[in-house]
């Protein structure tokens, strides 16, 4: 865009600290990307509704945008809209435009990033997109503001009159929708976890899975290291029906009560749910179910996200930042620094730590011992 020659005197309104036309120009389109921010959101969740990755990998070509029409089977007099649904995906890199095999015409593919939005991948994150733009986890952040005045522990609170949790054992189609969309996630990382960590897991024969959902790391990774069992403790609500095997186990219960002895505990995206004093609880439970054990090794294994490193780039801090504050809007959690992790380790009566740095994208892995 061009750049607005600027001196004070073309502008008699502006504001204190804005010096230059230029500066007050750009703190207006700042304002305008901010305030419009969402429909990034909301254009990915319709893109997911409408399944179009789904239709441009079932094509196995990249697609024009009248084909895309006709497959997805939308009105035609919205072909115009549809246009400029990819157009503003393809600049939040979700596709790209191709020439079409056909001839001139410009066809729209896949990326990297909807690929992974592919409904029958085996890796396909799909469902925690559709999970996550859903009006349950959307809705809280309308109660933001509210909540700051409130006395309830979270803005999903403020909205629904209970948490999470509480919800998820009684609105069963949300149980199952959010059991699915962590799956997703566990699916996707489990394979990395037991190549590029498999120093975590070596030696050890128990391990405890704590909110480990429908089991997917730990049948995972007791597939991948022959002499472990492992446990997954859940909420009844989330192991009822599950069916375990030799090596795995499902057990219905409340880690805040009881966690099953075993030489490590593993919480994958657990601590980063709950407040500081609840992690404390948490831990210190997790430190008698090792205590329990009579096995060396002993150790908590933790994979949740390291914020405030200066080094990394913009966007990944960005992102840590939002998943933070979709905690505090769910949940009582947080995204912790190094620092906050360790006074919470040492608050539990654990002695020292080591981390793995990123071998899980934007999540590390703490192994934490008592
Ligand atoms: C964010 S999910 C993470 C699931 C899984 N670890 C993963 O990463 O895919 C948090 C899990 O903690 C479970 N949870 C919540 N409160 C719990 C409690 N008091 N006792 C045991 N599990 C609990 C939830 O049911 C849910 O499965």
């Amino acid at each position: 865009m061009k750049k607005v020659s600027s001196t004070r005197s073309t502008n008699m309104a502006l504001l204190n600290g804005i010096e230059s036309t230029q500066e007050l120009l750009d703190a207006q389109a700042h304002v305008w990307n901010q305030t419009f921010n969402y429909i990034n959101s909301m254009s990915l969740k319709c893109a997911v509704q409408l399944g179009i990755p789904d239709a441009i990998h079932r094509h196995g070509a990249p697609l024009t945008l009248s084909q895309l029409a006709d497959v997805l089977s939308i009105n035609k007099t919205k072909s115009d809209g549809l246009f400029r649904l990819m157009r503003i995906l393809v600049q939040s890199k979700f596709f790209d435009k191709v020439k079409a095999l056909s001839g001139e015409e410009e066809a729209y593919c896949l990326t990297r990033a909807s690929r992974l939005l592919v409904r029958d991948e085996p890796l396909s994150m799909e469902t925690f997109v559709v999970a996550m733009v859903d009006p349950i986890f959307v809705d809280p952040f309308h109660h933001v503001g509210e909540w700051f005045g409130d006395d309830h522990p979270s803005p999903f609170f403020t909205k629904n009159g209970r948490n999470v949790w509480d919800y998820a054992g009684v609105e069963q189609s949300f149980n199952q929708l959010f059991n699915e969309a962590m799956a997703t996630d566990a699916r996707l990382v489990t394979g990395i976890l037991v190549q590029e960590c498999k120093q975590v897991f070596e030696g050890l024969e128990t391990m405890v899975d704590v909110g480990g959902g429908t089991g997917i790391v730990a049948r995972g990774v007791a597939a991948a290291f022959p002499g472990l069992k492992c446990v997954v403790l859940d909420l009844p609500h989330v192991v009822a029906g599950l069916e375990g095997s030799e090596k795995l186990s499902f057990v219905g219960g409340d880690m805040f009560e009881f966690i099953p002895h075993a030489n490590a505990v593993f919480l994958k995206w657990i601590l980063h749910d709950w407040s500081d004093e609840e992690c404390v609880s948490i831990l210190k439970k997790c430190k008698e179910a090792i205590a329990g054990s009579n096995k060396n090794g002993k150790k908590v294994i933790i994979v949740d996200m390291i914020v405030g490193d200066e080094r990394e780039e913009d966007k990944t801090t960005e992102t840590k930042l939002l998943f933070d504050s979709m905690m505090m809007a769910a949940l009582t959690g947080k995204e912790r620094s190094e620092k906050e992790w360790a006074n919470l380790f040492y608050t539990s009566g654990f002695q020292n730590y080591n981390i793995t740095p990123y071998p899980l994208g934007l999540r590390s892995v703490m192994e934490v011992f008592p």
